[in-house]
């Protein structure tokens, strides 16, 4: 029987969630019940998500800021079965593929300054990457890492995760790389003044809390690792391709010179895992050294045409979208709509946005009886908070958010960037009902965030018991 996707989908639309638990990760697959968020979705397009009964929902996770062009794009789609079409010799391996030195050219044009791109298979391939050209080329080992920085869960791009949580239970991971304060350019400062550092790994703005760093952060910091003979490595895996209203994140602090520069997530257009590492010829001379050392670093799937017409393809999508555009445009208009309900929500501590990564941050509330029940539900646990905040925006606003990492009360938005007025408003009004239900204690919403924080503490003992006999 021939293998029909279509009809195995259709088929499928219902077990998927008993296949993920037989088969894959029984443990998420119950997180996401117990927090309604084991939804079917059958369709996608642009910042929706659609289900079998053909309701929209808006998605303001973007699969991990990943579809910057929008979700089942039509440039991208059609490149991909263009391309599956005509049959191509892909991954000869001995051999000079024509589409992975055209991604290059173009990545270069966008990025100027930098002379050769190494392909990955994913954002942590990316980081591994750097870690490996950052040593060699500089023969020193250490490599510096932020607080709260998060570079993938790779062994090496772990070794640099601000998170405990991630790190723990993993054993020793990279000898020499050393945690230092984001955003402060004396710690940095201290840190390098040995000269042993190979490289300092950053985000020009953090995934987890969407942490911005003061203008002129890094500048300076790129100005430092220079005069120390250290390469900077900028990771915009995540807030680069327009994701911030400008090509790359760091353009907003005017000229940082970057040594490597890390990208991946959208430049895959959603569909087949790609990354890219943008070096300097320095850097490649001591990589690449010779011609017995031409491949010293590679994988087998680096510089496969799929993984490469669909960057192009994403790369086009941008351009035709207006991407960078229109994140500043939806950007502010989301921003500035958060910030104008900041006076009247005492939860609303924050809000902080550049382009489509907006972090909404929840602190202590004035009023006494608010910062009781504050108390309370942070008792019970550091990550709950923001729960009352995504389940009742999925559950009764159809609206996908996350919460941007463990014990933070900051939800972080990354939606598609062909996010519409529309979309703005959809998010704006619901959020609105979410903060004014949570401003009243006792009520519904703040039973269910207790039950749902009774029942986690609850399989928290049941599973040290387990653990313990
Ligand atoms: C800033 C940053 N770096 C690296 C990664 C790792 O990318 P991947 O999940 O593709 O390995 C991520 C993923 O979320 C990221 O946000």
């Amino acid at each position: 029987m021939p293998l029909d996707i279509r009809r195995l989908l259709q088929d499928a639309a219902g077990p998927h969630h008993q296949l993920q638990s037989d088969h894959v990760n029984p443990r998420f697959a119950k997180s996401l019940n117990l927090i309604g968020f084991d939804r079917t979705y059958v369709n996608a397009e642009n910042a929706h998500l659609i289900d079998q009964n053909g309701e929209h929902y808006l998605d303001m996770l973007g699969g991990y800021g990943m579809f910057n062009m929008g979700r089942n794009n039509k440039t991208v789609r059609r490149a991909l079965s263009d391309f599956l079409n005509a049959e191509t010799a892909s991954l000869i391996q001995l051999g000079t593929p024509l589409l992975s030195g055209m991604l290059a050219q173009e990545l270069k044009r966008r990025i100027p300054g930098f002379d050769y791109v190494y392909f990955t298979n994913s954002g942590a391939d990316g980081v591994e990457t750097a870690i490996k050209f950052a040593r060699r080329s500089t023969q020193r080992e250490g490599i510096l890492y932020a607080s709260s920085a998060f570079h993938g869960l790779t062994t090496g791009a772990l070794a640099l995760n601000g998170a405990e949580i991630f790190r723990s239970g993993f054993g020793q991971l990279l000898p020499g790389s050393r945690k230092i304060n984001y955003n402060d350019i004396g710690h940095l400062e201290d840190a390098l003044s040995k000269r042993d550092v190979a490289a300092f790994i950053v985000e020009p703005i953090q995934g987890k809390g969407v942490t911005i760093p003061n203008v002129g952060y890094l500048r300076e910091a790129g100005h430092l690792c220079r005069q120390y003979g250290t390469l900077f490595v900028v990771d915009e895996i995540q807030t680069g391709l327009c994701r911030t209203g400008h090509f790359l994140a760091m353009d907003h602090d005017g000229d940082v010179e970057a040594d490597i520069v890390v990208l991946s997530k959208a430049l895959s257009g959603g569909y087949v895992p790609v990354g890219a590492v943008l070096y300097k010829k320095d850097v490649y001379n001591k990589i690449f050294s010779s011609f017995e050392d031409c491949v010293v670093h590679s994988s087998t799937f680096g510089q496969g045409d799929m993984a490469m017409v669909a960057g192009l393809a994403a790369l086009t999508a941008l351009d035709e979208s207006n991407a960078a555009h229109n994140a500043n445009i939806m950007g502010d208009r989301l921003g500035q709509g958060l910030l104008a309900m900041k006076k009247r929500f005492e939860f609303i501590a924050d809000v902080r946005w550049r382009g489509l990564m907006v972090g909404i941050e929840f602190g202590a509330p004035k009023s006494l009886s608010l910062r009781a029940a504050w108390s309370s539900v942070n008792a019970l646990s550091k990550d709950l908070f923001c729960q009352a905040i995504t389940i009742p925006l999925l559950a009764d606003h159809r609206i996908l958010t996350q919460v941007s990492g463990h014990r933070t009360n900051t939800i972080k938005l990354i939606p598609p960037l062909t996010l519409t007025d529309e979309d703005v408003t959809w998010f704006l009004t619901a959020f609105e009902k979410v903060m004014v239900d949570l401003h009243k204690f006792p009520g519904p919403a703040w039973e269910a965030l207790f039950r749902i924080g009774k029942n986690a503490v609850k399989r928290r003992e049941s599973s040290v018991q387990a653990a313990a006999e």
